[in-house]
Order: C-alpha cells, then structure tokens, then sequence
C-alpha cells in the first residue's frame, strides 16, 4: 500500500524541501517506489533535481486543472530510477484563485493521485510556508505529515497552528491522517539555543520526535550541514552528492525509520 506523507511547516526556511528531497531520494534508493510532488511555486524541489522549465511538458498546475493528467507530468530521473516527481512551477500561485474556490477544493490533489497511488509504495509532497489552500491539499491527500522544526528562536510557533490544521482536518475530511513526527533541522550542537530547542521538543514531544536507531536514547535530528545546503546546486539529493555527510547520513536514518514502519 502507498504512504502518502505531506513535508509541512507554515514557517520559511525550515528544511521542509530539503527533507522532502533527501526523504524521497533515501527511500527510491532503498528500492522503494517514490513519487515526490513539488506543491510549492517555489518549485525548489523541481529545481533541485535540475529540472529546467523548457523541459518540463506539464507540471502540477496542469494536472490541477485538469489540462493534463498526472501521468503526463511525471518526470522519470536518469539516475535514480525509483524516484519520479511531478514539478511545479509558478503558476501554481494561482491554484487558490483558479481551482479552490471551487466545489471540493480540498480534494483536488486527492483525486488527482488516485489513479497513480498503486504505482509507488510512497508519495512525499514538498509543501509552501503557508497554510493556506495548497497545504491544506496536500494534507487531506496524506496519510501522515512530518513537520521539519530548525533549531533555532521561534521554533515551536505556529506549531500549534499547525496541529489545529491537522486536526481539523482529521476532523473533517481525512480521518486516517496521523503526524509522523517532528524531525528538528540545522542542528548545531555548539549553539545552546540549538541544544534548548531539542531539549523542549523532547520534553514537550517527545513521542513526536523519531528514535534513533544507532544511538540509543537519542532522537534523529539534521544537523546544520553544508553540503545539504550545497548540493541542490549541483542538480542532486545529498546522497548522490555527499554520501557520507552528516546530512546525508540523517535523511538515510529517517528513511529507515520510516520504512520499518511502511
Ligand atoms: N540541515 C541543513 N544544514 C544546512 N543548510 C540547510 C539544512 N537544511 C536546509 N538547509 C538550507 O536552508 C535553506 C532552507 O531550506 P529549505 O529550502 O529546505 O527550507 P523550506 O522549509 O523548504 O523553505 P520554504 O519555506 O521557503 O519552502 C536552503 O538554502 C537549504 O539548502
Ligand atoms: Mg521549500
């Protein structure tokens, strides 16, 4: 059965496309079937595969609308050969003007990867910094949802904003919706506002946080790392950039974790 999982955190900047990217590279190379869906005009994660819009046929603003089916804008990667993705582009600014507004807004994307859902063992979808129309898609097309939280001030507001979404959607139309984790990003174990962040996220949530498996008692968290930062640059997921990374070696733990679980 398909996993669908939502990477989302209304706040920018907090490592939700590059969790999203490296979560679905680390699966695909576990030979799991991936689909990733860039569901942010940002299009960072479209971007970060060297994706060039002259390239692309259709992204999923079209399939949004209906002009063409998710089929037709899957994009197969040369060099990962279990990891697809549907790009976006900014055009998908408009899907709350064009599509929402609409009857059953909140199910557009659902609809749409039915067809497509037996095709993958996971779909992970890269969300925008709002909680607006297109997250609130995102999450009701989702099985679960990880919410990336940087180690830095103001880490935890707008959490609650967040968890209220998620509930009111369980609520409403997705009841089989669960919160995966918290994952905390850009970790820098010098820094004591890092240390306190993870120390209120475990006291707080600590059910939320994701074991380690190679260190007992601790948690999986991401540290601040360049080459994560680096490696969009050069078209690649960290694993295909700096394996052995501590970033690279974070995303491959999560993906364990996750797959234990699948
Ligand atoms: N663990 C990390 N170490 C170092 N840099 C990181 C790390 N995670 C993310 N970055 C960098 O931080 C910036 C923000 O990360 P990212 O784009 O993944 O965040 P986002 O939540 O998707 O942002 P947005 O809200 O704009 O979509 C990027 O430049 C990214 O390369
Ligand atoms: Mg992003």
């Amino acid at each position: 059965m398909c996993e669908v999982i939502t990477i989302a955190n209304q706040k920018g900047g907090v490592g939700k496309t590059t969790t999203a990217v490296n979560l679905a590279a680390s699966l695909a190379t576990s030979e799991k079937r991936v689909l990733l869906i860039d569901f942010d005009p940002q299009a960072n994660a479209t971007t970060t595969f060297g994706i060039r819009r002259n390239e692309v046929q259709a992204d999923i603003y079209h399939v949004l609308g209906g002009t063409k089916n998710i089929s037709q804008a899957i994009i197969q990667l040369k060099d990962l050969e279990y990891l697809h993705i549907v790009p976006s582009s900014i055009g998908l600014a408009g899907f709350e003007k064009d599509f929402y507004k609409k009857n059953n807004g909140q199910t557009i994307l659902r609809n749409k990867i039915e067809d497509i859902k037996d095709e993958y063992d996971f779909i992970i979808i890269d969300s925008p910094p709002a909680l607006g129309a297109l997250t609130v898609n995102a999450l009701v097309a989702s099985n679960s949802v990880i919410v990336p939280i940087q180690c830095e001030f103001y880490a935890l507001e707008g959490l609650a904003q967040l968890l209220n979404t998620v509930k009111v959607i369980k609520d409403t139309s997705n009841p089989n919706i669960v919160i995966r984790g918290f994952l905390p990003t850009m970790y820098v174990g010098q820094h004591n506002l890092s240390r306190q962040v993870l120390e209120d996220l475990s006291q707080h949530f600590g059910d939320k946080l994701f074991p380690d498996s190679k260190k007992k008692g601790e948690y999986i968290i991401v540290p601040r790392n360049v080459r994560l930062a680096e490696s969009p640059s050069f078209g690649k997921p960290i694993l295909f950039y700096d394996a052995k990374s501590s970033g690279s070696v974070a995303y491959q733990n999560l993906a364990e974790f996750i797959l234990k679980g699948a």
